[in-house]
């Protein structure tokens, strides 16, 4: 009785501000994009059914977003930041979400932004994990999607096989799992590849025209799965003066760390070519270092004692950048310098001005020279530090974003497939040599 009477007193109290905002903006000229005026407070939600239910955004929130955006001078963080609040509150038929949409753009801030309309009952869809809920680490049923407060949450997940007969999306993780039972005509089936092309299987031949979409961290896949998603806090403010000097006190110059000496991109030779010219100490198998993979004081010698990383990836090949970047790299205080995808492919997803590439030198001996230049001048190595704290690195809710793509794909009646999807994964995707000396170039 008294909650009740509480809620609506809050009711109230939530609308003499809006009131107010409706008012000075009846009377002020109308700004280009005006939000529609915040709706009177909804109903009870209705009981939830299994097979049809209410997107989960409150109008409550959906006026408080109308609230806050009208009051408030500095942009909210969205939902997916640290401490972010903004969540979507109004669908927009023409996101950029899939491929088409925005050619070379991962649209990953587009996917988890992407909402349904409020006023819809929407249906629930079934997603089969062909490969099992354990390979996910998730639960099944809708857990997942309400865990994790996704925009778009009306999504179950499933291990059962005798769903394949009517999941709306199938997902397959590196192989096609056949099920004993007929395909339904607007079933998606999605490919997923976790490792690059040197490293996954080949699918068999009657496998090949049979995806609609793939997830791998390549940027043009219909659901991009980075390693790691660099975001900006406000994409204006892309650099601020470090706080601190990060050339202080570092006496040793390049460090990497390495297992796999044998990888077909030639790196240790770089490498190696490279410690002609500049001390390189290599930690691990390859070397004459050694630190122990768990001990943390080995990364820790990141920030304290070296100037440089080699965050080399073991393969070159297309939008191909993993942890070793991101974490080893950028997650430490030190310059990474990079070896793995295209000069072009680091740049569209890393923070600005944060590592040096090895192909903008003609080779080890002139890089070499650059480093030691960069040695001696703490105001030049300090300025590839200028990213830091400008944004964030955030979780990008893979199954929040497949949910949402699935319903997009129904309302857009959206029909696409690869016909040759290992074409697509394999071809001109990696090189053994420096991207400069194969003529392939993206097409
Ligand atoms: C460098 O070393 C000095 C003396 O040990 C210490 O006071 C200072 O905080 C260190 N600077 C950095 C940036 O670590
Ligand atoms: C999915 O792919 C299959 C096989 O290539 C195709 O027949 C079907 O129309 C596609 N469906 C959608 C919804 O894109």
């Amino acid at each position: 009785m008294w909650a009740r009477a509480a809620r609506v007193l809050r009711r109230v109290a939530l609308l003499v501000p809006l009131l107010l905002t409706a008012l000075a903006l009846l009377l002020l000229p109308r700004p280009p994009q005006y939000s529609p005026p915040a709706r009177l407070p909804s109903p009870p939600p209705q009981p939830r059914e299994e097979a049809h239910i209410q997107n989960s955004i409150t109008e409550d929130e959906i006026q408080l977003n109308s609230i806050n955006q009208d009051i408030e001078e500095e942009p909210r963080l969205p939902w997916f930041m640290s401490g972010g609040e903004q969540r979507p509150w109004h669908h927009d038929p023409h996101a950029r979400l899939f491929p088409e949409d925005a050619p070379g753009d991962d649209r990953i801030v587009e996917q988890l932004t992407y909402t349904l309309p409020k006023d819809e009952e929407v249906p629930v869809k079934k997603i089969l994990l062909a490969n099992g809920l354990g390979t996910w680490g998730v639960a099944g049923g809708r857990t997942e999607f309400i865990r994790n407060k996704c925009p778009v949450d009306a999504c179950t997940l499933t291990a059962d096989a005798r769903e394949a007969a009517n999941a709306d999306a199938i997902l397959y993780k590196d192989h096609h799992i056949p099920f004993n039972v007929k395909r339904p005509p607007n079933q998606i089936w999605i490919l997923y590849y976790l490792e690059c092309p040197y490293h996954t299987a080949s699918l068999r031949p009657t496998s090949l025209d049979v995806f609609n979409w793939t997830a791998t961290y390549r940027r043009d896949s219909d659901i991009v799965a980075p390693y790691e998603k660099w975001v900006y806090h406000d994409t204006l403010f892309t650099e601020k003066e470090p706080e601190r000097n990060y050339a202080a006190n570092k006496t040793k110059k390049v460090a990497w760390f390495v297992s796999n000496c044998h990888a077909r991109n030639r790196r240790l030779q770089y490498a190696r070519q490279l410690s002609k010219f500049i001390s390189v100490d290599i930690y691990g198998a390859c070397g004459s270092h050694h630190c122990p993979r768990a001990d943390p004081n080995c990364l820790e010698m990141l920030d304290k004692e070296y100037k440089f990383y080699l965050a080399f990836e073991n393969s070159n090949c297309r939008d191909y950048v993993t942890e070793k970047f991101f974490v080893n790299g950028l997650q430490h205080d030190v310059l990474p310098i990079v070896m793995g995808a295209r000069p072009s492919e680091y740049a569209a997803a890393a923070p600005h001005n944060s590592y040096i590439h090895v192909e903008e030198f003609a080779g080890p001996e002139e890089l070499a020279a650059y480093l030691r230049r960069l040695d001696e001048d703490d105001t030049l190595y300090n300025s590839y530090f200028k990213w830091k704290g400008t944004g964030e690195f955030i979780n990008t809710y893979f199954f929040c974003r497949v949910c949402a793509m699935v319903h997009a794909n129904a309302r857009r009646q959206r029909n696409a497939h690869y016909t040759d999807v290992q074409g697509w994964w394999r071809d001109a995707a990696c090189t053994r040599t420096d991207w400069r000396a194969s003529s392939r170039d993206p097409p």
